[in-house]
Order: structure tokens, then C-alpha cells, then sequence
């Protein structure tokens, strides 16, 4: 766990350890995320690129989720945000980009392609992490147990209020989710957690010393063996 004075150097250190696995893998598997969180992991990264060149023709991405309902082309859709934030920026084979497709015919159909295609990946070399406000992880949501395997989820009234920012209004707020789930998290050779502001500080607190529950998606990750955990002062403030 390493906790830095303000959120721009947690970023920059979180860009330095996704990049030196791009520039050293030859295949290199990113599992990323989306929310608030990683916008300046991924705008530091940016900037890195355009500092120094580096191709990502070579690499593949996984994300962890997408709202159901959302085509790829809606503009509050997850696929979008990666477009928005990091992909028009690289020079991505566009099948190398994975993001499970909300929109499909059939959810569960795509949740079990979305799994197959995990599976064929094999480990991941890192899984980026936000965490909820409530201890999710991805859109691993607590409850009385957790799904290894890609999923969808009825998002808690909690998690569709804070995601409701995005969205014009709740009625266009999205109800489920379809998401990784903690298998390829927990089996990934690392996870790079993130977190900046005071109101995480005390699902940090719970996710980190607390017990190892299912109510707290994010405290599976003390069973992990490699995860970096980088945090602001006041995410921190409860550790
Ligand atoms: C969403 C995403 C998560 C993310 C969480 C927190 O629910 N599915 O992957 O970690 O929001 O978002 P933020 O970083 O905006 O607080």
C-alpha cells in the first residue's frame, strides 16, 4: 500500500508500472476499469506516450464491465469512456480491444462468450481497480457470494446513485451490469488498485484491515498475492 500526498503522483506511478508491462511484455494482457478513478492513470499514460513513442499494437485489453442496455456507440456507455480516455490515443488492433458488449441480443449469451474469451486470455499480467463506495469491485456488488465467472448484475440502488452523474436522469440511469467476475481478478499476476478522496477512506479502511467477507467485494484482495495499492492522503486517511 502506498499512499501519496496528492492523487496526480499515485496516477504517475500507476502509469510507470502499466507501461514498463507494455514495453516489456511481447504479449501483454491489461485487464482495465473505468469510473473516476483511473482517468489520470490514463491521462498520465497519454502523456508518457506522447513524451515517448510506444506502440500498443501488441497488447490486449480486457475490461471488467458495461451497463446493460448501452451499445458501444452510447456516449455514457463503458466502451465509450475507453475510447474517450485512452484508446484514440493508441494504436490498438481493434480486436485486441475486449469489452463486453451491453447492447447483445442475449445477456446471458454475451456473458458466456465474454467468459469464454477470459478464459482463452488466460492470466492477466495486471488488473486495474477502482473500488465502489460499498466495497465492489468491478460490478461485483456485495452479497451472500461472489461469482467467479462473468456475470450480470442488478446494480444496488447505492451504486446506481453514484453512477446517476453520468446520466441525464435515473429513469435513463442503468439497472444491470454485465461484468468480469473475481476469477480472472483474483488470478490476474497483479492488481493495481486506485482510490483518491475522502469518501473512499472508509471502504478503504474495510477492504484492507477488515475481515475477508463477500459484504466487501474488495477484501478478497488481501488473498492476493501482488497488488499495488495506490492511494491519495485522504482515501488513506482511515488505514
Ligand atoms: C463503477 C465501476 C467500477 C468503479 C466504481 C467506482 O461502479 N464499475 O469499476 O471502480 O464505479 O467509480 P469511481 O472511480 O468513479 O469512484
Amino acid at each position: 500500500i502506498a499512499v501519496f500526498r496528492d492523487a496526480q503522483q499515485a496516477d504517475r506511478i500507476g502509469a510507470e508500472i502499466l507501461e514498463r508491462i507494455v514495453r516489456e511484455k511481447a504479449h501483454p494482457k491489461l485487464g482495465l476499469a473505468t469510473g473516476s478513478s483511473p482517468i489520470g492513470i490514463y491521462k498520465e499514460l497519454v502523456e508518457r506516450i506522447r513524451i515517448s513513442p510506444c506502440s500498443y499494437k501488441h497488447v490486449s485489453t480486457y475490461n471488467l464491465d458495461e451497463y446493460v442496455g448501452l451499445s458501444a456507440d452510447h456516449p455514457q456507455s463503458y466502451a465509450a469512456y475507453m475510447r474517450e480516455h485512452l484508446f484514440q490515443y493508441l494504436d490498438m488492433l481493434p480486436n485486441h480491444i475486449h469489452i463486453p458488449n451491453g447492447a447483445a441480443h442475449s445477456i446471458e449469451a454475451e456473458s458466456h462468450r465474454y467468459e469464454t474469451l477470459l478464459r482463452e486470455a488466460g492470466r492477466l499480467d495486471v488488473q486495474l481497480l477502482g473500488i465502489g463506495l460499498n466495497g465492489h469491485i468491478g460490478f461485483n456488488e456485495p452479497g451472500n457470494h461472489l461469482s467467479s465467472e462473468t456475470h450480470i448484475v442488478a446494480l444496488t440502488e447505492g451504486t446506481r446513485s453514484a453512477n446517476a452523474k453520468n446520466f441525464p436522469s435515473d429513469e435513463q440511469t442503468p439497472r444491470h451490469a454485465i461484468t468480469m467476475g473475481v476469477g480472472p481478478i483474483m488470478k490476474a499476476d497483479s492488481v493495481l488498485f486506485i482510490a483518491h478522496g475522502e469518501a473512499k477512506s472508509t471502504i478503504i479502511q474495510e477492504a484492507f484491515t477488515g475481515p475477508v467477507t463477500t459484504s466487501c467485494p474488495a477484501s478478497l484482495l488481501q488473498l492476493h498475492p501482488n497488488v499495488i495499492v495506490l492511494l491519495d492522503e485522504d482515501a488513506a486517511a482511515g488505514l
